[in-house]
């Protein structure tokens, strides 16, 4: 197959998403790849760009990995059965069996999927069944996916306007706030508490250290099933298996996608107690009460037993952890010095820069005028620079445009990190020095307005 063709992705404007690419013309992101290996995106004019944002965390086992695309390719060769629905997928037991292991606190059934929202949604009627409740209790800030279910238990409008009505029965409260959790759970009426262990879209929040371990005692408390939504988390993202690995917290329900196939198959998995499986497939009747054509296709299923593998042969977890504390601290020496500097929140390699508005006239007018535009504007004419300038691919959070996620592979090396944060660093220092910095892309971006 030859290089992608410019009359091809005239196809894709004419028939999928013209705004999208729009948008990557207006930001000088609309980059035609060739080739990505591991932490790296080779663009066809040869230039090599470091991939920060991971395919927001599919990509923990790096870019076409190749263990794991052998892996594949001897599943095609084999002919074996694929999406029967009338037979049992081996591979998916397989799969099951070790990520429930690796998972341990008693989660020993596990759902299949094909997507983060699907096994949101999966979670969503397993815990209805299993409580008889059906109130949904989830955090402000939360991003749980964009299909309805999902989007129900998410408070920011962007997401959700226009296409109402969403599920009733659903509340948000305060992420890391006990009292406010407990208030709810008292009234007896919540199937499920839906939460993110590091609530990565609304500016990598870390679950303080009580949290999780407290939210557990009251959802058993009070009947309410604990749901870990651990799909940017989970797959050693943030240096253990699960986020809630480090809590110490026993989650009833966990859902797992993105990285779940190493960036090429899509899949999701929810592990559950067993109890609450049986809930839904409580007789022979039901066997097939909740089921999907492409869960367990054997494509996803040895993708994901190969993902386990290299997870576990690179030992990527330990190297999450190692990495990203390293990072932080680099990132905190080489920019700390500047007004805008937040801080770096972070868990393994899971992490955002933080910014704040500045309290030097000239700069926090400029943020302003940025602001008027669009509230997404100042992150992402970071990120533009970043990858222009700098040729590192990243994203702001999609509900904080103030944080900037930082989430290479987990095969990134230290010079790749080193590359990282001196480009962080120029970028960081032209935005408090030249007006460049704030003047060009206002003036684009007043065009594009005008003429959108
Ligand atoms: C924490 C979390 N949950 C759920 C989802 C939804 O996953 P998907 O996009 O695969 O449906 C996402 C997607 O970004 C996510 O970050």
């Amino acid at each position: 197959m030859g290089p992608i063709s410019l009359a091809t992705q005239n196809l894709y404007a004419e028939s999928v998403n013209p705004q999208w690419v729009r948008l990557l013309d207006l930001l000088g992101m609309n980059v035609r790849y060739q080739r990505c290996e591991g932490c790296e995106l080779y663009a066809e004019d040869g230039t090599r760009y470091l991939d920060f944002l991971s395919g927001y965390c599919v990509h923990n086992t790096g870019h076409n990995h190749p263990y794991i695309v052998e892996a594949l390719k001897q599943e095609l060769d084999r002919s074996g059965p694929a999406m029967l629905q009338s037979h049992v997928p081996e591979l998916a037991g397989e799969l099951a069996q070790r990520l429930c292991a690796l998972a341990g606190g008693g989660l020993t059934r596990t759902f299949f999927c094909s997507s983060g929202s699907e096994g949101v949604e999966a979670a969503i009627k397993f815990s209805r069944a299993a409580t008889r409740r059906d109130g949904l209790l989830f955090c402000e800030g939360a991003f749980h996916g964009l299909t309805c279910g999902a989007l129900s238990l998410m408070d920011n409008p962007f997401w959700s306007e226009g296409f109402g009505p969403m599920l009733a029965g659903t509340k948000a409260i305060p992420f890391n706030d006990l009292t406010a959790l407990e208030e709810q759970l008292k009234t007896r009426k919540y199937a499920a508490f839906f939460v993110e262990p590091v609530q990565s879209e609304a500016g990598i929040r870390v679950a303080s250290p009580e949290y999780l371990r407290e939210a557990q005692r009251l959802c058993q408390r009070y009947g309410t099933l604990l749901v870990l939504d651990e799909v940017q988390t989970g797959m050693c993202r943030t240096g253990r298996f699960l986020a809630a690995h480090h809590f110490g917290v026993n989650p009833d329900i966990v859902v797992l996608a993105k990285a779940l196939s190493g960036g090429l198959v899509p899949v999701g998995a929810v592990l559950m107690k067993e109890e609450i499986y049986d809930a839904v497939y409580s007789k022979l009747q039901r066997a097939i009460v909740h089921t999907s054509t492409f869960s367990e296709n054997g494509l996803a299923m040895r993708a994901g037993l190969a993902t386990l593998d290299v997870l576990e042969e690179e030992n990527l977890g330990e190297r999450a952890t190692r990495l990203g504390e390293r990072l932080r601290a680099s990132l905190t020496a080489a920019l700390g010095q500047y007004e805008m500097f937040a801080g770096t929140p972070g868990l393994g390699l899971l992490s955002g820069i933080e910014f704040r508005a500045p309290s030097k006239l000239t700069l926090r007018l400029s943020l302003q005028a940025f602001g008027a535009i669009h509230p997404a504007m100042f992150g992402q004419v970071l990120v533009m620079r970043l990858f222009r300038e700098q040729k590192i691919l990243t994203q702001m959070c999609g509900n904080n445009f103030m944080v900037l996620k930082t989430a290479p592979p987990l095969v990134a090396d230290e010079t790749t990190l080193n590359t990282f944060v001196e480009a962080a660093e120029r970028v960081v220092s032209e935005m408090h020095s030249s007006t460049a910095f704030w003047t060009e892309p206002l003036l684009v971006a007043r065009r594009a307005v005008n003429i959108s």
